[in-house]
């Protein structure tokens, strides 16, 4: 059984070193502004296995270092999350919620409703899109 449940930054940040940044620092994993983002882990059997981060700003929500572990991506936690981040966003009135997504990523935010932007950038060897949901 799975469930997911607010955790403390530091929780997310070994998921998003070695599904993020695997060749990097560890520091790389690890954000400036983390104690003021809300960190949600999903847990399957007590085991943390899907991390993401969000910040509410200003009335949009921005979710960061998404990440799944590798042997259980695909099989449906990340899309379990991805429906819980966007029901908070509509219990906190947010009237958009955006992402800088990895190119790899951008089907699978599509079919969350997720428009991709015309702003387009390249970072540490990746490429990225801004994609945004509208809500209201
Ligand atoms: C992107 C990521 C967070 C998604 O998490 P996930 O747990 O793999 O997500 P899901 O399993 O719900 O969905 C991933 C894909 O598996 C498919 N899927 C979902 N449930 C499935 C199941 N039961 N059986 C087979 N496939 C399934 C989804 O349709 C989706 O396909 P798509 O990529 O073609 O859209 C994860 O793959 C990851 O960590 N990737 C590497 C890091 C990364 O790119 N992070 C995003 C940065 S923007």
């Amino acid at each position: 059984m799975s469930h997911i449940e607010q955790i403390p930054p530091e929780l997310t940040w070994r998921i998003r070193r070695q599904v993020l940044y695997p060749d990097q620092d560890f520091s790389k994993a690890i954000l400036e502004d983390d104690d003021e983002g809300m960190h949600l882990g999903l847990f399957d059997k007590d085991q943390l296995i899907s991390v993401v981060s969000l910040f509410i700003r200003e009335g949009c929500m921005q979710f960061r270092k998404f990440a799944t572990i590798r042997d259980f991506q695909n099989m449906g936690y990340g899309s379990q999350l991805l429906h819980y981040l966007i029901r908070i966003a509509e219990e906190q009135n947010c009237r958009m919620i955006w992402c800088n997504a990895r190119k790899n990523a951008l089907g699978f935010y599509t079919k969350f409703g997720f428009s991709e932007t015309d702003k387009t950038y390249h970072k540490d060897g990746n490429d990225f899109v801004i994609m945004e949901k509208i809500l209201k």
